[in-house]
């Protein structure tokens, strides 16, 4: 699968471009890391992405389909995106119907999927709040529950931002380590963040963004 992004231009007001005529394809087998400053169109490219926020001119393409012409339930299915505010994506009275939500409004009802609920409550580590309000969940929980509502649905790309925020170091460990499980199994990765220690741990390729271009693309790996 990839992603490819033609000569996208956005902003929020007119006149006032946060992204000018961007292009860069994603590709699946790549742990993509996206950096730069505060302000630098990070969240803005990662919305554009997943489709919530319309290229202003250019197009996005999914596996050669143009976003516009996709609805968002049909990108969602391929692409998971982790908002950098986790409660924008929370929307139930606890945490495991939260995980179950998730797997409704994909229509997915196999028999496994209970399964796959209770192993990702366990991996991280959110079955002994299974019953708790989210709302009332730590950052760093609600950081934890926001991920695994979206691998819950198997999607074959992440779009992830800022996903370490907010977890200590121990949680941001076991992070990486099933963010490598899921690009062992395939799925593609596009991640937002600064994090150094998790950048030289996964990133294959490296993408800073600074005022509304890509200056600079770099593969650091072989
Ligand atoms: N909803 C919005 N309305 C108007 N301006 C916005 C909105 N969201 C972000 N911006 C502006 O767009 C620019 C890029 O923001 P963002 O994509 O969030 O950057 P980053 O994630 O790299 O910090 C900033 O100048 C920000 O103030
Ligand atoms: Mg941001």
């Amino acid at each position: 699968m990839f992603i490819h992004v033609s000569e996208v231009s956005f902003g929020y007001k007119k006149g006032e471009e946060i992204l000018k005529a961007i292009s860069l394809t994603l590709r699946q087998n790549q742990f993509t890391v996206i950096r730069g400053d505060n302000g630098s169109g990070k969240t803005t490219l990662g919305k554009l992405l997943v489709g919530i926020l319309k290229p202003d001119s250019g197009s996005i393409f999914i596996d050669g389909r143009k976003t516009s012409q996709m609805s968002l339930g049909e990108i969602g299915k391929q692409i998971g995106y982790l908002f950098q505010e986790p409660e924008r994506q929370i929307f139930t009275s606890t945490v495991g119907e939260e995980l179950s939500l998730s797997l409704e409004l994909n229509n997915e009802k196999d028999s496994s999927q209970q399964d796959r609920v209770t192993e990702l409550l366990e991996l991280f580590q959110l079955l002994p709040l299974i019953n708790q309000f989210p709302f009332f969940l730590s950052r760093g929980e609600k950081q934890r529950l926001a991920m695994a509502s979206i691998l819950v649905n198997q999607p074959k790309f992440l779009v992830l931002d800022e996903p370490t925020t907010g977890l200590d170091q121990v949680r941001r460990r076991v992070l990486s380590e099933l963010l490598l499980a899921q690009r062992a199994k395939g799925v593609g990765m596009a991640v937002i963040t600064h994090d150094e220690e998790f950048i030289n741990r996964l990133a294959d390729r490296i993408i800073v963004l600074e005022g509304g271009v890509i200056k600079s693309d770099t593969f650091t790996k072989a």
